[in-house]
């Protein structure tokens, strides 16, 4: 088995904070890479972003000034879902939504090749409800990716029951070669990361209700005693409240209401608000000039 081939590109639908990382990540590594959003701002923020984190690692000596320029040169912007034609892999980055989903790839059928592979990094939706959809199920795998991109090494790769174990491998070799460290896991509900963590923000959460601590000392506890790199308050601001709310309904409803993975109403009204964590300014922190501020 090998990684795709450079001679082949790289679509990612959906240009938010995933879309963006993933794009960066491949690109670097060499490949072009065609970003599509419905919302075209954000495939232009996602581009100038890359850039600038890229131009970043220049300045600091990190990346060679002609690399960084050669990987700005292997972004695209797609115009329509149309122009990913070409690709030998999509990887898709869209709201965590499986009806959503769904009509992507059954779109994309449509439009790439038959030896594209069709590859979600959806967090916690079931690869295997995914796929069933199409026409050639077993070229959809899951690749999914950890935010920030760019540094997590690790990459979830999922396979469905439907998944041909020859695209998994691909997928897998392909994230090996955009220098992450990949790992084979199969379509249960949170996969593995996103399972194991479910009790971390849980427990947060009832300590909060419980008004244990307040967010910010239980983040300090958790980094500073417990040697997590964050506390779960911080972690779930920098993922995007509606996002960690969407997995943790997702992997309640998998498990039939399992109390165990009960979505907590704070962080529901939290949604509710707005307040989504770093990407809108306000979460469990402020972020008004850059910096967290804990709540009052
Ligand atoms: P985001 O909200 O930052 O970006 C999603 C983007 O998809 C938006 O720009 C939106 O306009 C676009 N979009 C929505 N529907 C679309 C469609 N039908 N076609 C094309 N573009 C569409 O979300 P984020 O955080 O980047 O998450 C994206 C996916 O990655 C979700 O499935 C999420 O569960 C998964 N994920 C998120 C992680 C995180 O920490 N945020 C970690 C790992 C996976």
């Amino acid at each position: 088995m090998a990684a795709l081939s450079r001679e082949r590109a790289v679509a990612v639908i959906g240009s938010g904070a995933m879309g963006a990382g993933i794009a960066q990540v491949a690109a670097v590594a060499g490949y072009t890479v065609c970003l599509y959003d419905t919302r075209p701002d954000a495939v232009a923020k996602a581009i100038s972003d890359i850039a600038a984190a890229l131009n970043k690692l220049v300045a600091r000596q990190r990346m060679d000034a002609v690399a960084c320029a050669v990987a700005i040169a292997r972004l695209r912007a797609a115009v329509t879902p149309a122009d990913v034609a070409g690709a030998g892999l999509v990887v898709e980055a869209i709201v965590e939504n499986l009806e959503a989903k769904r009509a992507l790839f059954a779109q994309l059928e449509g439009i790439v090749a038959d030896d594209c592979i069709l590859a979600t990094n959806t967090s916690s939706i079931s690869v295997t409800a995914i796929a069933a959809g199409l026409r050639v199920p077993g070229r959809l795998v899951g690749m999914h990716f950890f935010n920030p991109v760019p540094l997590m090494a690790l990459c979830e790769v999922v396979s469905g029951l439907a998944t041909d174990a020859a695209v998994a491998q691909t997928v897998y070799d392909t994230a090996a070669a955009w220098g992450k460290n990949p790992v084979h896991a199969k379509s249960t509900p949170g996969f593995i990361v996103n399972r194991v963590a479910r009790p971390f923000y849980a427990e947060g959460w009832r300590l909060l209700s419980e008004q244990a601590a307040d967010a910010a000392t239980i983040d300090a506890v958790m980094r500073e005693a417990g040697g997590f790199r964050m506390g779960p308050f911080e972690l779930m601001d920098l993922i995007g409240h509606d996002v960690n709310f969407a997995v943790t309904q997702s992997v309640f409803n998998a498990y039939f209401g399992d109390p165990r993975f009960t979505p907590s109403v704070l962080q529901q009204e939290m949604v509710n608000a707005g307040f989504l964590g770093r990407k809108a300014g306000r979460g469990c922190y402020r972020y008004d000039d850059g910096a967290a501020t804990p709540q009052a």
